[in-house]
């Protein structure tokens, strides 16, 4: 199974944290922000990862992880994507990298405190299909919010007004090659992005789609400056420090 850390974006939620760099690069506690994802992935067991970032700082991403050594890895590819037009066409640019196999994708600003190695090899086992992972949030408004029917995720509305229950769907996504077909076939949203929720809601109409929910806290850290300082305390507190 290969992986990819999505790290585009212009992050201006972030201004001006976000004037001279990628937000992706801003420390949490004493690390830089996508060291958190990669070791997500590294953590289950994935060896085979690339880095799709943007802007006008790509080559920091170089200089900081370089050919993966530190992470233990053989090496590490890289895409850049131009402009920000969303998740999913992010995730596009890894078309002939995934080479037909299954591929988990996670957000370059998730942070989760324990690992994804249950799921991982749920998804190993899974004929086809995605995977998504959901968590209880306070705020569902700010995220992509599953419509439930049991354990049952039958429909994702993307930001809702009014959420139809109070969990969230993280930024950690499990597919097939199946994906990319998915993404041909997309629309951008009103605010002219490929949105993941549409590639997710593809796969829940065609019946192909699991869910589980997460163990321990996650938090999307990129998604404002209260999250960003809150992702540090989170880290400090409860001494998510298996990094490298
Ligand atoms: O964090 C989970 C949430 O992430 C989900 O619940 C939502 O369904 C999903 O749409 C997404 O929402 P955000 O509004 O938080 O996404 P954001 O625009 O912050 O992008 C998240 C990451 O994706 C970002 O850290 C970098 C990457 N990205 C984003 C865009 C728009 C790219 O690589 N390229 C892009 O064009």
């Amino acid at each position: 199974m290969k992986g990819v850390v999505l790290a585009g974006g212009l992050g201006t939620r972030l201004l001006p944290l976000t004037k001279i760099t990628n937000k992706h690069l801003l420390p949490i506690f004493d690390k830089p922000m996508i060291y958190y994802p990669l070791q997500t992935l590294i953590s289950a067991g994935i060896e085979d990862i690339m880095i799709v970032t943007g802007g006008n700082n790509a080559g920091d991403f170089l200089r900081l992880l370089g050919n993966g050594k530190e992470f233990g890895l053989k090496d590490i590819n890289y895409t850049y994507q131009e402009g920000e037009g969303g998740i999913a066409e992010a995730l596009d640019l890894a078309r002939n990298f995934a080479d037909g196999e299954k591929t988990i994708i996670i957000l370059g600003d998730n942070i989760i405190e324990k690992n994804i190695i249950r799921e991982k090899e749920e998804f190993e086992k899974q004929k086809e299909g995605g995977k998504i992972l959901i968590k209880k949030v306070p705020n569902p408004s700010s995220f992509g919010v599953p419509e439930l029917v049991g354990e049952k995720v039958v429909g994702i509305e993307e930001k809702p007004e009014q959420p139809k229950t109070d969990y969230a769907v993280i930024g950690i996504y499990m597919y097939d090659s199946h994906v990319f077909d998915i993404i041909s076939t997309l629309d951008r949203s009103d605010r002219g992005e490929l949105e993941i929720t549409d590639v997710n809601n593809a796969y829940i109409k065609n019946g192909t789609m699991t869910s589980s929910v997460l163990d321990g806290w996650w938090i999307d850290a990129g998604s404002s400056p209260e999250n960003l300082a809150e992702a540090t305390q989170l880290v400090i507190k409860t001494g998510v420090n298996n990094l490298t």
